[in-house]
C-alpha cells in the first residue's frame, strides 16, 4: 500500500494499537491491487486488521475481532 500526499505539504502516519493507521495530509492511498482510492479528509483511517467492508478504509470492523 502506498499513500500520496500533495506536494509540498507532510504526510504524518499514526498508527493505532489494534486499530487502523491514520493518515494526514495524503491525497489519496494505493491498496496492494494497484487501485487509487481518494482521500477525501483530512485525515484517513486506513484498515490494518483486512476485515473492514470498505477496504482500504477502516470501519471499525476491528473493534470486534477477537484477539489472542
Ligand atoms: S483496522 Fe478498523 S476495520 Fe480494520
Amino acid at each position: 500500500m502506498t499513500a500520496g500526499g500533495a506536494e509540498g505539504h507532510e504526510v504524518v502516519a499514526e498508527l493505532c494499537p489494534r486499530g487502523p493507521m491514520l493518515l494526514r495530509g495524503v491525497s489519496a492511498v494505493r491498496d496492494e491491487h494497484g487501485e487509487l482510492h481518494e482521500a477525501t479528509r483530512p485525515v484517513v483511517a486506513v484498515c490494518m486488521c483486512h476485515r473492514s467492508q470498505r477496504l482500504p478504509w477502516c470501519d471499525g470492523t476491528h473493534k470486534a475481532v477477537r484477539r489472542d
